[in-house]
């Protein structure tokens, strides 16, 4: 079976989300949670955007090991050198340098013809190629690029060292025939395409980013690249939990396999969800609330006589837990302490035992202490500085 590498953009394209902004804590709770997930690569920041960023992206390239950790950098020397500063300690320092190639962004927002922009990109490459042994290659706005640049630009790149070339759909526009079809098009005429993985990148204006990413996995992407909650830009990126479970569910149509871990997107759905303050509706597939609540009489009664009427994902697949252990003010510190490692958490014995008071306290206010009330206790503690 082909393998396909998972690049999570979360703590990236995902804070990108208007009114959200991770503080350097914040994000390296979210980056050990991806890890724990078993994403291929994740993509920590922009560090060149600001300080606080790449403080950021340098504190998670020396605390991640199991996971390629990558930065973003446009096709400028400086944000490469400030990229590599932030990256240098990670156990695989990628770079993810990006210029656009659509008629209407050459035009006016870079102010370039095709052949400068060809030049800038396999001048960049190279540069960066000094430094970085992965450098991954994106075509912002190929969706909307003329193929044959594409093919010609890509061919270049790849000799200029690019390990891996990205087709986003950059505004959300492609559909999924379309999309398909330009990654089996790159497929068979980019002459040296084998020398570079082939990464598709969503973005969820229409409505199709999770159908878009698995029409270009169908047609040749060996890597795609989402965000947890498909959260971004706009209207957002790939969801990748939607699309790791498709990959998972669907294998008679998807016969792809990846390193994700997937009990963990429950957890890792939660935790972006509440240190970006982006709530997860009620109704989003695989995450959301009523993602497994069976309401009506006839689906209730057809679950109870066999959950696989109604349900094609179990909750524990995704780890959620049908738990009835009940926390309450009579509850000890032993079932406290099973309770948190159940859900994830690893506390030091100082945040336990702070956690424990935080959790005794409340449980004089509330008859039940539930999962989200212990959740927003641990987070907070376990990021308090
Ligand atoms: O959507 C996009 O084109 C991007 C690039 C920077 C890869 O996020
Ligand atoms: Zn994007």
């Amino acid at each position: 079976m082909v393998h396909v590498n998972i690049f999570d953009t979360t703590l990236r394209d995902g804070e990108q989300s208007p009114g959200v902004n991770l503080n350097q804590l914040e994000k390296l709770e979210i980056a050990r949670q991806l890890e724990r997930f078993g994403v291929d690569i994740m993509e920590a920041g922009f560090p060149a955007s600001s300080q606080g960023d790449f403080e950021a992206v340098k504190a998670i390239a020396k605390t991640i090991k199991n996971s390629s950790v990558t930065g973003l950098a446009r096709a400028v020397k400086s944000d490469i050198d400030i990229a590599w500063e932030a990256l240098k300690e990670a156990a695989e320092p990628r770079l993810h340098v990006f210029i656009a190639t659509s008629p209407i962004h050459m035009e006016y927002k870079l102010k370039k013809t095709p052949e400068q922009v060809m030049q800038t990109a396999i001048d960049m490459v190279s540069y960066a190629k000094k430094k970085f042994t992965h450098v991954e290659w994106s075509a912002e706005d190929a969706s909307r690029s003329d193929l044959d640049f594409l093919v010609r630009i890509i061919t270049k790149v790849i000799d200029a060292g690019a390990t891996v070339i990205n087709l986003p759909d950059t505004v959300g526009y492609t559909t999924p025939e379309e999309y398909g079809r330009m990654f089996r098009y790159i497929r068979e005429n980019v002459p040296n395409i084998h020398k570079a993985a082939l990464s598709c990148h969503c973005h969820d204006d229409l409505g199709m980013a999770v159908a878009n990413s698995l029409a270009a996995i169908e047609n040749g992407a060996t890597q795609v690249e989402g965000t947890i909650n498909g959260i971004g830009e706009r209207a957002g990126n790939a969801a990748l939990e939607e699309i790791a479970v498709a990959l998972n569910i669907r294998k008679d149509k998807y016969p792809f396999t990846t390193n994700l871990v997937l009990k963990e997107i429950k957890r890792t759905s939660d935790l972006v969800s509440r240190f970006t303050g982006m709530k997860v509706p009620g109704n989003k597939a695989v995450v959301g609330k009523n993602a497994f609540a069976h309401e009506s009489g006839i689906h209730q009664d057809g679950v109870l006589k066999n959950a696989l009427t109604y349900e094609i994902i179990t909750p524990e697949l995704v780890g959620v837990q049908s738990n009835d252990l009940v926390l309450g003010k009579h509850s000890g510190r032993h079932a406290f302490k099973d309770k948190i490692e159940q859900m994830g958490f690893e506390l030091s014995q100082e945040k336990l035992n702070e956690a424990f008071q935080s959790f005794k306290q409340l449980t004089d206010r509330k008859k039940e202490v539930t999962d989200e009330d212990l959740f927003a206790i641990l987070t907070d503690i376990q990021t308090a500085a």
